[in-house]
C-alpha cells in the first residue's frame, strides 16, 4: 500500500491518500470487506459476480482480482454486453466460422479464446440475452464451446468475472434470466456499496482524484474548503465514484491556486455543478425545515423562523414557495417523528448539522 499525503483540507484536517497498487483508494470498514473478498477469491479459479450500482467501482475491482490472480501475466479481457447489439453478442464471445451468417466472410475467434488461460470480465451480464445463456452456461460448467456455425466444440480454460447492476435474481423471477446460469454466476458474489452507504471514503477519493488530475494538469493543489468537503459528504451521490471523480477533474479545471476551486453555493452559480447545486438546495431545506420546527411552524415575529433564519419574512416565503415547503406540514410532520432534532431530508447517513449550528451558519438576507 502506498500512503501518499495528498490535502490539507482545512488548518486542522490533513488528508491522506491511500491507494493499492491498482489504483484502488479505500478507507471505510464497508469497502475493506470488500477488498478482503477480493484477496480471498482472487488466487482461486472460481467465477466472481460483482454486483453494484452504477459507478462503484465494479470493473476497478475485476482488474484487482485478474492483477491478484496466477493469470495476470495472461489477457484480461472485457466484453460489454449492453454495449453489444444483441445479435452480435454470441459471435462477439464464441466467434464464428465462415459463413455461419450474412456477412461472415471469414472465421473469427471471439473473446473467449482470446481470453483462453486469462481472464473474461462480462460486463452488464444482465443484458446477456436468453438465447446465448444456455452457451455461457456450458463453458462454466464444461469448459467448452462451439464457435458460432462450427460442428467442433473447443476447450477453454477461461476465468470468468461477471458484473451487474441488474437484480439478476428478481430477473430470474420473471423468467428473464435463466436460474441454471445465475446460480452458476452466484458463486462468489461481491456487493460493492454505494459511496453514500461509505462516506468515509469521500475525503480520501476527493484527494487521490485531485492529485491524479493535477498531476495531468501540471497544477499544485494542496488544499480544500472544510465547507466544500462538508457538503461532499452530505450528497448522495447517485453516480457514486464516477460522479465524484466527473466533479473533482471539473474543480481540478478551474482551480488558479493551491486550493481546489470546487464551486461553492456563495460562489459565481453559473460555475456550480449540478450536484453541488442540488446538495445547496438539500441543505438550504433542511435548515429551513428545522427552524420551522423550532418555531412550531410560525414564520414571521421576533421568534419566527424568518427572523431565527436572518432573513426578511418575505424572502422565506419565497423560498418555502419555490421548495413547496408548508410550513404546518412540516410541523405538524415533526409531531409524529420520535426525534425532533434527528429531522432530515438530506436522505444521506453521513451527519446532519445540530439545530444550533443551523442557526450560527443562517446566512444574512
Ligand atoms: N475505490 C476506488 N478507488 C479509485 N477509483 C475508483 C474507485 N471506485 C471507482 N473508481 C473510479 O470510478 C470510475 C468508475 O468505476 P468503474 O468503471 O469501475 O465503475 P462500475 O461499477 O464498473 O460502473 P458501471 O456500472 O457504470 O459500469 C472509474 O474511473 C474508477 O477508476
Ligand atoms: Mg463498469
Amino acid at each position: 500500500m502506498a500512503d501518499l499525503p495528498i490535502i490539507e483540507a482545512s488548518s486542522e484536517e490533513q488528508l491522506h491518500c491511500n491507494c493499492d497498487l491498482e489504483g484502488v483508494v479505500s478507507q471505510s470498514l464497508a469497502f475493506r470487506k470488500v477488498m478482503e473478498l477480493v484477496d480471498i477469491v482472487a488466487p482461486t479459479n472460481s467465477t466472481v459476480l460483482l454486483l453494484g450500482e452504477t459507478g462503484t467501482g465494479k470493473e476497478l475491482i475485476a482488474r484487482a482480482i485478474h492483477e491478484r490472480s496466477a493469470r495476470r501475466t495472461r489477457m484480461l479481457a472485457k466484453l460489454n454486453c449492453a454495449a453489444v447489439p444483441a445479435g452480435l453478442l454470441e459471435s462477439e464471445i464464441f466467434g464464428h466460422e465462415r459463413g455461419a451468417f450474412t456477412g461472415a466472410v471469414t472465421s473469427r475467434s471471439g473473446w473467449l479464446e482470446a481470453a483462453d488461460q486469462g481472464t473474461l470480465f462480462l460486463d452488464e451480464v444482465g443484458d446477456l440475452p436468453l438465447e446465448v445463456q444456455p452457451k455461457l452456461l456450458r463453458v462454466l460448467q464444461e469448459r467448452e464451446f462451439a464457435p458460432l456455425g462450427a460442428r467442433h466444440t473447443k476447450k477453454v480454460n477461461v476465468r470468468l468475472i461477471a458484473a451487474t447492476n441488474c437484480d439478476l435474481e428478481a430477473m430470474v423471477a420473471e423468467n428473464r434470466f435463466r436460474s441454471d446460469l445465475y446460480y452458476r454466476l452466484n458463486v462468489f458474489p461481491i456487493r460493492i456499496p454505494a459511496l453514500r452507504e461509505r462516506p468515509e471514503d469521500i475525503p480520501i477519493l476527493v484527494g487521490y482524484f485531485t492529485q491524479k488530475y493535477a498531476r495531468q494538469m501540471q497544477k499544485q493543489i494542496r488544499s480544500i474548503s472544510s465547507t466544500v468537503m462538508r457538503k461532499l459528504l452530505r450528497w448522495h451521490w447517485p453516480g457514486n465514484v464516477r460522479e465524484l471523480e466527473n466533479l473533482v477533474e471539473r474543480a481540478v479545471i478551474l482551480t488558479k491556486g493551491t486550493i481546489l476551486a470546487m464551486p461553492t453555493p456563495d460562489g459565481n452559480t453559473s460555475r456550480k455543478t449540478p450536484a453541488l447545486a442540488r446538495i445547496d438546495n438539500i441543505e438550504e431545506r433542511d435548515r429551513i425545515t428545522r427552524v420551522l420546527k423550532i418555531t412550531k411552524g410560525r414564520v414571521g415575529g421576533a421568534t419566527g423562523a424568518a427572523a431565527r433564519l436572518g432573513l426578511k419574512r418575505t424572502t422565506l416565503i419565497n423560498r418555502m414557495n419555490k421548495m413547496g415547503i408548508d410550513p404546518h406540514t412540516v410541523f405538524s410532520e415533526s409531531q409524529r417523528l420520535p426525534d425532533e432534532n434527528s429531522f432530515s431530508t438530506s436522505g444521506s447517513s453521513a451527519p446532519t448539522d445540530s439545530p444550533r449550528e443551523v442557526l450560527q451558519e443562517a446566512p444574512p438576507s
